[in-house]
């Protein structure tokens, strides 16, 4: 397993954070990129990284060596000629990730396994491109590829059995956590975490508190790390809305994931977060931090709605048959360091009663976005 060679294609962000995590499994790994300017950064930065974890004593001054000396950098793609597996992590773009898919096959052996790193493609339709398409599958990171401990692995309609197999044992090899997932829209996390960000902007936009309320209510009486307004500051306000109106869309305008206006007049305005200085709060020098209304009954609120919301989206996602429920309960709490898994904290709250928030919902607002997962009604009343 250890001797497979591991291809790269695209050295920014996510590729040059996988390009680290092969080569420091010792993986003989090739990173590829149109752009040169695009290597030398991914060079320079894990130069920088490897010598942050030496001081740390992480790792030694020779592991830092072999790490450096196991990964090459190329903007020829045929120098993936020889490897056992390609992680494309290029721009999202259907017609530009079949360009590459189909020429990648023609270069590699045909036991090479092809994977995608996409966020919000079908893996099934970027293996389409491919004339032997079992060997098609998604290995989506999290950023940073790194230090998140999670990966999923999505095998398409396509994806053969053995193919399936041996990425997921790799990547567990890698000592990472991977769930197994359907090739639906958002996969997991990006489907089963839309409220946290979804309801929490509703509830802003109906009057209900403000972002800084919201936020306390989530970290505070919820155990979350982060507020939805400041996560959604961290990860980018255009990021994040570009995510929801794709997985909006690819649900066919299911009424769950409807995107929402305030999100996107902050990212229409450049409000997108820390890295422009501004999104839902103020990160410039000296900027006054807003205090929230600690009020506990209007906290309790708060979280008892994101959290309904929740849940009933990992009921429908295991329901649905999106993944096993311990691959769900993983994925929320590896990926996006929920405090607890969502299906065990909903026996905890106890069903009936989030059944009955969400009924109340949706009796008081109509709205099919409000309506209770049918597992989770069929579980409520046994
Ligand atoms: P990025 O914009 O940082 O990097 C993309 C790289 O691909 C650039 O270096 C670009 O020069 C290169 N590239 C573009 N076309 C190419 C081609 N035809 N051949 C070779 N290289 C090419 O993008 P990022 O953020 O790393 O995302 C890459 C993929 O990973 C996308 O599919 C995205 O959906 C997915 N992803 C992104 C996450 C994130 O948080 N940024 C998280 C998980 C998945």
């Amino acid at each position: 397993m250890n001797k497979m060679k591991v291809g790269i294609l695209g050295a920014g962000t996510m590729g040059s954070g996988i390009a680290q995590v092969a080569a420091q499994n010792e993986h003989e790994t090739i990173l590829v990129d149109v752009n040169q300017e695009m290597l030398d950064k991914a060079e320079s930065s894990l130069d920088k990284i490897l010598a942050r974890l030496v001081e740390k004593e992480k790792i030694s001054a020779d592991d830092k060596i072999n790490i450096q000396g196991r990964i090459s950098y190329s903007t020829d793609i045929t120098d993936f000629k020889h490897c056992n597996l390609v992680i494309e992590a290029i721009v999202e773009k259907l017609e530009v990730k079949h360009q590459v898919f189909s020429k990648m096959e023609s270069i590699v052996s045909k036991d090479c396994i092809l994977a995608s790193n996409t966020s919000s493609l079908s893996i099934a339709s970027i293996g389409s491109s491919l004339k032997n398409a079992d060997r098609i599958i998604g290995i989506h990171f999290f950023n940073p590829a790194p230090l998140m401990p999670l990966v999923e692995i999505i095998p398409a309609v396509q994806t053969s059995e053995a193919t399936l197999k041996t990425a997921k044992d790799l990547i567990d090899a890698w000592k990472k956590t991977t769930v197994v997932c359907k090739d639906t829209p958002g996969f997991i996390v990006n489907r089963v975490a839309r409220p946290f960000y979804g309801e929490a902007l509703r509830i802003y936009e109906e009057g209900i508190a403000d972002f800084a309320t919201i936020d306390w209510a989530m970290t505070e009486l919820g155990g979350f790390k982060m507020g939805p307004f400041t996560l959604m500051d961290y990860i980018g306000n255009d990021i994040n809305y570009a995510v929801t109106e794709s997985v909006f869309e690819a649900f066919y305008y299911d009424p769950r994931f409807k995107p929402s206006f305030t999100q996107r007049r902050h990212s229409e305005a450049g409000y997108y977060g820390r890295k422009s200085g501004r999104g839902y709060f103020d990160y410039a020098e000296g900027a006054v931090i807003p205090e929230p209304n600690r009020d506990p009954i209007l906290g309790q609120k708060i979280l008892d709605r994101i959290l309904a919301m929740l849940i009933n989206e990992a009921f429908d996602a295991v329901f649905m048959q999106v993944a096993s429920q311990e691959d769900v309960e993983k994925a929320m709490t590896k990926g996006v360091n929920y405090p607890k898994g969502l299906l065990a904290w909903a026996d905890e709250i106890g069903l009936e009663k989030v059944l009955a928030q969400l009924e109340d919902l949706f009796q008081e607002y109509g709205e099919d976005r409000y309506r209770p997962n049918v597992l989770l009604r069929r579980m409520a009343v046994k």
